[in-house]
């Protein structure tokens, strides 16, 4: 389950295991260009937010190759790529994040020739990867603290090995919750309408024998009320300067739920999830999607036709109805301005 960002040198392609036919069969879809990475972020062959800025890392790379068919005009086209590729999905800060790493490197050696960067950005590409598997394991080593013999944690979306380059960030705490024995169980939401819950958290939970419960979105107050739900462990796409965390549709709503019946409601995500350059969650773009995704199941129309709908991606979570955030760097609680400039950074 480690593998779905799999990088093909000798085929100077990029290998994704395709999300969007899961579980139902595991397909590999091919990148070889930048305009096939676009494609298979918007369409969420990869997804996750830490999947997505690994992703793009290996992205940048397949842009530098591309850049070479430009001649001796290859920085511009390059730097022309890297800016689409960077604006493929709004809300994950991740994809920005590294762009960002990666262009760092390219200032950091103004002179290099086109083949001395596509060395150095493979190699930072790989560092990337493996950096965020071991993020996810410090991740999971931190959260599992969290979680007590017996517990039922209820996730939602998808914040397993699948959204990440391994391991992952909230699954990354039910993974070393139950390595360390502790007798769990996981309710997954079904996470409407990509069914991130129902199709990734329960194939990857299900694949390592996790004990998981897949339950309709609308079904988390009966469950919580019901004393059903002991923690909430959930992923994150962004995180403003005050805690303020963006992610899948519906996180807002569990979150008010856990409020509700007093059910500790935790946001697991790497350093690389943090946007210090935004003072609160107010500022995070939020994806806007096609309403194909709500009006149809399959080829199957569900909704009447001409009747609009939402297809927001993502809402945000305010600071003030999360217990902690897990990081590979520790536990960060309120007050989160705080916490989040002492072990984050920031101003
Ligand atoms: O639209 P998606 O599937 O990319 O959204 C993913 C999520 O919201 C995840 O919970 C988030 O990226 C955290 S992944 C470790």
């Amino acid at each position: 389950m480690t593998d779905h960002i799999a990088f093909s040198v000798d085929k100077q392609a990029l290998l994704l295991l395709d999300q969007r036919f899961l579980p139902d069969r595991e397909e590999c879809f091919v990148c070889r260009n930048t305009a096939d990475m676009i494609y298979a972020l918007q369409t969420m062959v990869v997804r996750g937010a830490p999947a997505i800025g690994v992703t793009a890392a290996y992205g940048c790379y397949l842009a530098a190759r591309e850049s070479a068919e430009a001649g001796p005009a290859w920085k511009d086209r390059l730097n022309t790529l890297l800016t689409e590729l960077e604006q493929a999905r709004p809300t994950a800060v991740n994809l920005r994040w590294a762009v960002e790493r990666m262009r760092a490197q390219w200032a950091a050696l103004p002179a290099a020739s086109l083949d001395e960067l596509l060395s150095t950005w493979l190699g930072l590409a790989q560092d990337m990867h493996s950096e965020d598997i071991e993020i996810c394991k410090a991740i999971g080593r931190h959260g599992a603290d969290l979680i007590a013999d017996g517990d039922t944690i209820l996730t939602h979306c998808n914040a397993g090995a699948l959204a990440t380059a391994g391991y992952g960030t909230a699954l990354g705490v039910i993974r070393a919750a139950f390595e360390q024995g502790k007798r769990i169980q996981v309710i997954a939401d079904e996470t409407r309408p990509f069914l991130q819950g129902a199709r990734l958290t329960a194939y990857e939970l299900a694949k390592e024998g996790i004990p998981v419960t897949v339950a309709c979105d609308n079904a988390v107050g009966h469950l919580m009320k019901r004393g059903m739900v002991q923690k909430v462990v959930v992923g994150a796409d962004r995180i403003a300067a005050n805690g303020d965390a963006a992610n899948k549709i519906g996180t807002y709503t569990v979150a008010l739920a856990a409020k509700a019946h007093g059910v500790p409601f935790y946001v697991a995500a790497p350093a690389s999830t943090f946007d210090l350059r935004i003072a609160s969650g107010d500022e995070i773009p939020i994806e806007d999607r096609t309403p194909r995704e709500v009006t149809h199941i399959g080829e199957h129309r569900i909704t009447p036709e001409n009747v609009p709908v939402y297809n927001y991606a993502f809402d945000v979570t305010p600071a003030e109805l999360i217990a902690g955030i897990v990081t590979e760097r520790g536990v960060l609680t309120a007050p989160y301005v705080a916490s989040i400039r002492a072990i984050i950074g920031g101003k």
